[in-house]
């Protein structure tokens, strides 16, 4: 068997990184694109290839592109992880963190599969990409962020039956908890002053992040091996159904999300986050002041 070869974006940190060791281990030759080269050095401590990538410059696309292209003729794996995330509630978010998330989580990761897809269609290969259960369920103050991950899983569903013919397959991670610097350090966003969701001094988008059960994020690595599987399983074409689109469920919290969203009514999911964000006071005193 010739060594398979792997592209995975946002390998810099968290679950990228992670990945890009369990598919370096598993025997793949695999290239780890982000921006922060630095951050990418330490995974040539496993044979893994740093590429300065950044996805939403089609200039740095193509020229990711071109450099594996000229050592390889084909791809494997495109795996599409690079993201960010979106805070802010829905009637308040500005025109420019709209952009920047959907620029970033949406339009980038068309441009990245576009511009990779004839390397992949060359091995008949996998195209993957990091969804989230935020795109199926409410996300308390990231609508946009949800709705840059419901964007993804419609266009994987569909990139996945135009590639059927080329014998590409589709896997769509829909992601649940996992401990990374997106849940744990660097989520700690705050509401401008004046937002309508300051409510006697608490900043609720701030609250509401705060009282999520750290206890429920799952480990980026044990996250990676999981998804490895299932990447293994794709290549080797092989699934209950009929097809090449695969959707499955990773991460923390992420069974939960798939039985809530498929058996139950969105009135059921309210409640509950209502309860999990303990936003049922601070919501009942807004309206008590609407009032
Ligand atoms: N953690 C979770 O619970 C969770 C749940 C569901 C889905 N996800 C998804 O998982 C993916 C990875 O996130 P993470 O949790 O591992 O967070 P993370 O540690 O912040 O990783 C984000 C990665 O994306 C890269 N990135 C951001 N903008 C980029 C750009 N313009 N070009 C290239 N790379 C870029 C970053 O690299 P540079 O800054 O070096 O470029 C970094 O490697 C994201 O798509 C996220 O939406 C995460």
């Amino acid at each position: 068997m010739p060594q398979p070869i792997a592209l995975v974006t946002g390998a810099s940190s968290g679950i990228g990184y992670a990945i890009s060791i369990e598919l370096a281990k598993r025997g793949f030759k695999v290239y780890a694109g982000a921006r922060r080269m630095a951050q990418l050095q330490k995974l040539k401590d496993y044979k893994i290839i740093p590429i300065e990538l950044d996805i939403t410059s089609l200039e740095s696309v193509q020229g990711a592109r071109d450099i594996i292209a000229s050592d390889n003729d084909h791809l494997d794996v495109l795996f599409n992880n690079a993201g960010v995330i979106g805070d802010g509630p829905a009637m308040e978010v500005s025109d420019k963190d709209v952009q920047y998330c959907m620029e970033v989580n949406f339009n980038s990761q068309v441009r990245v599969t576009r511009e990779f897809s004839p390397l992949v269609m060359k091995s008949k290969g996998v195209i993957a990409f990091t969804g989230s259960t935020a795109g199926r369920v409410i996300l308390p103050f990231g609508s946009v962020y949800s709705a840059s991950k419901a964007a993804l899983c419609a266009y994987a569903n569909t990139l996945a039956f135009e590639v059927e013919p080329f014998g590409v397959k589709v896997v769509n991670f829909i992601t649940g908890g996992v401990k990374t610097s997106m849940t744990v350090e660097s989520s700690k966003p705050s509401l401008p002053s004046g937002s309508a969701y300051i409510v006697n001094g608490v900043d609720l988008l701030r609250s509401s992040r705060d009282n999520l059960d750290p206890s429920s994020l799952m480990e980026a690595e044990t996250y990676a091996t999981k998804v490895v599987d299932d990447i293994e399983y794709a290549l080797k074409g092989k699934s209950f159904l009929p097809g090449n689109y695969f959707v499955s469920f990773r991460g923390g919290a992420s069974t939960t999300v798939k039985i809530l969203t498929d058996y139950f009514p969105r009135a059921l999911c309210a409640f509950l986050f209502l309860n999990l964000f303990k936003l049922k006071e601070p919501f009942k005193e807004i309206q008590r002041k609407a009032n």
